[in-house]
């Protein structure tokens, strides 16, 4: 198990620099919750459930640091906290979701003494942790059934331990496959320009000691072409209702090229990525980074730096191209409609925590 993330009991925050690895593991501790949006911003800290979780206990840590008996202002700081990690990223839903239980916490318990409200955030903090490890065990095991005896899967981007609270989504259904036995071959997209796939899921695979050959972007349709390929099985940093998928750029080349191919594209992500909000893919923002990403390769330079770049983060995938959106719930097929799911979530949710209590008694 990798340790990516803990939020220790000094009120600090420390995870792996993942922009360091695989070279260097390095932890970092942090104090200030605007550390924590700098960590988000710089992709220290990435993948949309991990950045959610980081974001949770930046607003316990930002409650943490309030030094005054001041309501009003107490509460002024507090939606400012809220803001600034609204900004951060804004593609990832799950950060968004984080955000909203944090904030409906805080209003829920308003009136009470300031350190039963961090407690009470803490808890949440807490809680959106140990449910999005569950939800990835779940997605592992729906997921795996899909997964045949043998298989060549193709994956794209880091979608493992390092992005998540758990086990990992895309990832956490090859894990499983796995340890259930499944003889099987990864394909992993390098996942230009941060290199998430060559970086961290190489690092992830090595770890789970799963066979892989890292490949350039570019390759994967002439490997599917040859017959290599059995499957893709990417992640998701939002899902719209009628589940359009936003993921790391370059899905869509890839969707388009499974879909040529007769190739299944499968999507893995929790209920906490899913937009019921939004009925379209289009309606979601996609972030644009900066230009240096693309022309600069470990900070040296390989245009000018003036060269005009496009760069965004991600890419929409329509729905018609996807085979199946694995959640904690299910395998779900097109014509995707989320339905009671919506509903399912927030009672599940509750379910969990009830389990949990129960254990404790
Ligand atoms: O820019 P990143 O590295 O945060 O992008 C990550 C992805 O696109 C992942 O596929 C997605 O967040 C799902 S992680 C379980």
């Amino acid at each position: 198990m990798i340790d990516t993330l803990e939020y220790t009991n000094k009120h600090e925050l420390v995870f792996l620099d993942q922009t360091l690895l695989p070279l260097k593991e390095k932890y970092v501790s942090v104090k200030d919750y605007k550390d924590v949006i700098d960590a988000i911003i710089s992709l220290k800290i990435r993948g949309a459930p991990l950045i959610g979780i980081a974001a949770a206990y930046g607003v316990v840590m930002g409650v943490h640091c309030f030094k005054s008996e001041n309501r009003k202002n107490f509460e002024i700081h507090f939606y400012k906290i809220i803001e600034s990690f609204r900004h951060s990223r804004p593609t990832a839903r799950n950060l968004f979701y984080a955000l909203d239980r944090m904030l409906k916490v805080f209003e829920e318990n308003r009136d009470k003494e300031f350190e039963q409200i961090e407690e009470l955030l803490l808890r949440e903090a807490d809680a959106i942790y140990d449910e999005d490890a569950e939800m990835c065990n779940r997605i592992g095991v729906n997921g795996a059934e899909l997964i045949g005896e043998k298989m060549n899967i193709l994956t794209h981007c880091n979608t493992g331990e390092l992005a998540t609270g758990g086990i990992g989504t895309a990832l956490g259904i090859i894990a499983t496959a796995k340890k259930q036995g499944k003889d099987l071959f990864v394909y992993v997209d390098e996942t230009r320009p941060l290199m998430q796939g060559a970086r961290l899921t190489t690092f992830e695979l090595d770890k789970l000691d799963i066979e892989y050959d890292l490949i350039i972007d570019s390759m994967a349709a002439n490997l599917m072409k040859e017959a290599q390929v059995d499957c893709v099985i990417v992640g998701a940093d939002r899902i719209a209702s009628n589940g359009d998928v936003v993921n790391k750029v370059g899905s869509y080349s890839l969707a388009v090229n499974c879909a040529y191919h007769k190739i299944p594209f499968y999507v893995a992500a929790p209920g906490s990525t899913i937009d019921f909000e939004i009925e379209f893919g289009d309606e979601i923002k996609i972030e644009e980074r900066d230009s240096t990403e693309v022309t600069r390769i470990k900070g040296e330079r390989i245009t000018d730096d003036d060269v005009p770049v496009m760069n965004p983060a991600f890419d929409l995938v329509p729905a018609n191209l996807v085979t199946a959106i694995i959640t904690e719930y299910k395998v779900h097929y097109p014509p995707y409609n989320f339905g009671g799911l919506k509903h399912m979530f927030s009672s599940y949710i509750q379910a969990l925590r009830k389990d949990e209590s129960e254990v404790e008694e």
